[in-house]
Formats: structure tokens, C-alpha cells, sequence
């Protein structure tokens, strides 16, 4: 079990120049925590290099991107892709038998999910051919990689995969219902991980979101070596998360989404950075907070504990940053709302009584419970009411000042880390922003 270690000081500036080498380990969406890094990788004039998950065909096949998703892809990212599908895990793979595990769950119907039974031996083919296609992918990528890796240079990867939920029907109404269930809607997560779709589930957010770390450790030892040998240095960081300080009723306190189920996985990825760093491999896990992306749509309440980074801004220096923050976060606002009264309800709802089980820093990640989930769904719904419009709302804001302050914080503190475990909490980041 990691110590919480929160990231005490600024990292000073890093030694990254022109002309080294950024290796984002996963695809760069528009509004994803990888922004803010690749930004600063640009703006050091590192040459950027990017990596894709690949796409479905429609026979489910997983293949490289087309012309034009490439040309789409490498626009979005500021550089160069390497064009092999890095997709992990293996819900779409076939076991000996030719069957994936998502094969095997069609027809089933929702009612019957707590009685699905795999068969012995079937999962774990699967799996294992789904790590052999990964790994023998990723020999591909880091071969594309390695004339690209310059003579007595710097090399950073950045790690930003995570996810894993089971691409069939049958998933989503139960997700669903853990994630955003109330009244007779709700399902206990807890009941759901301990069947054996949970389990699947766990095994494959162990292998997207913790086990691709440790496989890009090792896929590129030979060229950690051989940079080593010239004078040149590697680095990895990866995106983590385990909880979050926050402000709440003016203190900052560790507290978390509740149910993560992606919680055993992300720690397998702190482990991963501690057993590197032990190895004499400069390998760090940033654990940010809770924003807004693609990935974080589905867990609806996640953003609730973001909402005091407004104050966090203030606590910490206040200035020009802080004051364009909040005027733009008031700017969003219905007639006759303002910000005091949202930061108000927010404080409400993290300090309430039924809260204070759930910030068991020990006992994480824990399970949902049917008050807990009714309570963070309302909340959640009453503060995102009072921007105007649902597409532009206070917290989408709030996302962006945090992976821009994350990036800087990650970038910087990848030269020389203060530990292979960091909690990134609302202190430092407000603090990297304003000053
Ligand atoms: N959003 C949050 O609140 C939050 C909080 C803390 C940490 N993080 C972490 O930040 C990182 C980036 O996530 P994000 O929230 O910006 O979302 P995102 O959707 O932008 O990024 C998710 C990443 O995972 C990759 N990915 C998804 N499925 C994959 C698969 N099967 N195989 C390989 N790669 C796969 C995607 O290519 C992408 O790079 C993740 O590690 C996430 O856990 C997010």
C-alpha cells in the first residue's frame, strides 16, 4: 500500500532542449490530461511523438489508422504518430476456441448478468493473447522509435492509458446503474465486482490501465541502454489517480471519487513506478485530481470535489491567473446564481456527515452506497444547473486550468522526481498557476 506523499514544492525548471525526445504512450484527446504535458513539451522545442490505440474494423479486427485519421490524429498532437495500434486489453480477443469474452456475453440479457460464468481457462487465453498481441505491437513501436531517439539527448515518455470497460451491450445499463443509478436504478458496485463480470472487468483495467506501464519499462530496455551508453538520459511519467486534496471547510483533505472501481489497477501502476525507481529507472505516478475528459464523462459527481480549486487559486496567491478565473467561471452562470452560493453547496456536500466514511485514505477504493450515490448524482446536477448552457459549463473550465497547471507540474518534476508516487493536489497546482 503507497504512503500518501502530496507534492510539497515547485519543481524547478528542467533540462529538456531542443531537439530531445517526447514519447506521449496513448492517444492525445482534445480536452484529456495529456494536453497540458504535450504543451510543454512544445514549448521546450522537444520533438513530439505519439502513439494511437488503433481502431475497430467493422468485422472487429483491430487495425492502423487510416490516411486520413492519421493526418487528423498527427494535427491534433503537434507531431509525428507511430501508426501501430497500441490498443490493450481483451475483452475483443479471441481465446483458442476463436471466441472473445464479448462474444461469449451476446445474448445474454442485463437481468442475467450475476449468473454469466465464463468457463474455466477461457479469460485467462484471452488475456494472455491479448498481452502477446500488445507487447509484440509495442516491440513494433519502440523499433519505429528508436532511429527517432537523438544522439546523447533527453527522452521522456509520458503514460496516459487508462480504461478497459468492456466494449458489449450488456455493460453499459449495468455501468450505468453503478455509476449513475438512484431509487431502484441503483446497483451496488460492490455486488457487481464481486461476480464474475466484475472480475472481468477488474482484469482488464489491470491490463489498460496498470500492466502497459510496466510493459513499456520493459519493451525499452534496450533502448534505455543504449541512450545510457551515449550520454543521454529516459525518463517515464505516468497519469494517476488515488484521491485528492481539496479544500473543504478551509482545510485541504484527502478525499476521493466514490466508487473508482479503476482503484486496484491505478495502484498496480504506483507500484510498478516504486519497483522502477528501486531499479535505478527514473519512472514517476502523478496522482491528479478529478476533471473533466472523455474518459471521466461516464462518472457523473466526479467533478464535484473540483469545484473548490477556485478557492485553492485565492488561498494560494490569488493575482491575475486567479481573478481571469473566477471572472470566467462567473461569466458562465444563469441570471441570479454567483460563485460564493456554488462554492457554498459544493462545501456543503463534501463536508456532510454521510461524506466522512468515505475519506478513508486506508480503505480505498471503496464501494458506492445507495444514499452516498443519490446524494453526489443530485448535488452533482444542482451545480451543473447553474451554468447557461450544459456544453460550457464552470467545472469544463476549472478542467482545463488543471491540466495545463498538471502538465507544467509533471513536466518539470519528471527531470528529477521528489518521489515515484506524488499526489498532485489543488495546493500546488493552484500555486504552479499563479505564480
Ligand atoms: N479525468 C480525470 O478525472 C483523471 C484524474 C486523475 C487521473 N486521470 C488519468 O489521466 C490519464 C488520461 O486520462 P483522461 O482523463 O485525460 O482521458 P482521455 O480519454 O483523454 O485519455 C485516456 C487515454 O487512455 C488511452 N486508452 C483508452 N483505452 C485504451 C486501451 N484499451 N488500450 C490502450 N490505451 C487506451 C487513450 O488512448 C487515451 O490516451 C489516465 O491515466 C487517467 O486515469 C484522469
Amino acid at each position: 500500500m503507497t504512503e500518501y506523499t502530496p507534492m510539497k514544492h515547485l519543481p524547478a525548471a528542467p533540462g529538456y532542449k531542443e531537439g530531445d525526445l517526447f514519447v506521449l504512450f496513448g492517444e492525445l484527446f482534445g480536452r484529456g490530461y495529456a494536453t497540458g504535458i504535450v504543451d510543454e513539451a512544445r514549448r521546450a522545442g522537444m520533438t513530439v511523438v505519439g502513439a494511437t490505440v488503433g481502431r475497430r474494423d467493422n468485422g472487429g479486427g483491430l487495425r492502423p489508422l487510416t490516411v486520413e485519421e492519421l493526418a487528423e490524429a498527427e494535427g491534433n498532437l503537434g507531431g509525428k504518430i507511430i501508426n501501430i495500434p497500441l490498443e490493450a486489453g481483451f475483452d475483443l480477443e479471441p481465446a483458442a476456441d476463436g471466441l472473445s469474452p464479448v462474444d461469449r456475453l451476446k445474448g445474454i440479457k442485463p437481468d442475467d448478468w450475476a449468473s454469466v460464468r465464463f468457463g474455466e481457462g477461457l479469460l485467462e487465453s484471452s488475456r494472455q493473447r491479448g498481452i502477446e498481441r500488445f507487447t509484440a505491437n509495442l516491440q513494433r513501436f519502440v523499433g519505429e522509435l528508436t532511429p527517432l531517439v537523438p544522439a546523447g539527448g533527453s527522452v521522456l515518455f509520458v503514460h496516459t492509458m487508462a480504461g478497459g470497460i468492456p466494449r458489449t451491450r450488456l455493460f453499459m445499463p449495468l455501468l450505468n446503474r453503478i455509476f449513475k443509478g438512484t431509487g431502484d436504478k441503483y446497483l451496488p458496485s460492490e455486488l457487481f465486482w464481486n461476480s464474475e463480470l466484475g472480475r472481468f472487468c477488474q482484469l482488464n483495467f489491470n491490463e489498460v490501465t496498470g500492466d502497459t506501464f510496466g510493459r513499456l519499462l520493459e519493451s525499452t530496455t534496450p533502448l534505455r541502454t543504449a541512450v545510457e551508453s551515449g550520454g543521454g538520459t529516459v525518463r517515464y511519467v505516468a497519469y494517476g489517480y488515488h484521491g485528492c486534496g481539496v479544500l473543504l471547510g478551509g482545510e485541504y483533505v484527502w478525499q476521493s471519487y466514490t466508487p473508482y472501481v479503476q482503484g486496484e489497477a491505478k495502484m498496480r501502476l504506483e507500484d510498478i513506478a516504486v519497483e522502477a525507481t528501486r531499479n535505478g529507472i527514473s519512472a514517476a505516478v502523478y496522482n491528479c485530481p478529478e476533471i473533466q475528459t472523455n474518459s471521466s464523462a461516464l462518472f457523473l459527481g466526479v467533478e464535484l470535489s473540483l469545484y473548490p480549486f477556485l478557492t485553492a487559486l485565492v488561498r494560494e496567491g490569488g493575482g491575475p491567473v486567479a481573478e481571469q478565473a473566477w471572472q470566467d467561471c462567473a461569466a458562465l452562470l444563469k441570471e441570479g446564481e454567483n460563485l460564493p452560493r456554488m462554492l457554498a453547496r459544493v462545501d456543503d456536500y463534501l463536508c456532510a456527515p454521510l461524506m466522512v466514511s468515505y475519506r478513508e485514505f486506508t480503505g480505498w477504493p471503496q464501494h458506492n452506497g445507495k444514499e452516498q450515490m443519490a446524494f453526489m448524482l443530485e448535488r452533482s446536477q444542482e451545480l451543473m444547473a447553474m451554468s447557461v448552457d450544459q456544453k460550457r459549463v464552470v467545472c469544463a473550465e476549472l478542467s482545463r486550468l488543471v491540466f495545463q497547471g498538471v502538465g507544467r507540474l509533471m513536466f518539470d518534476d519528471s527531470w528529477a522526481p521528489q518521489g515515484p508516487v506524488l499526489w498532485l493536489n489543488h495546493d500546488i497546482i493552484a500555486r504552479r498557476l499563479v505564480s
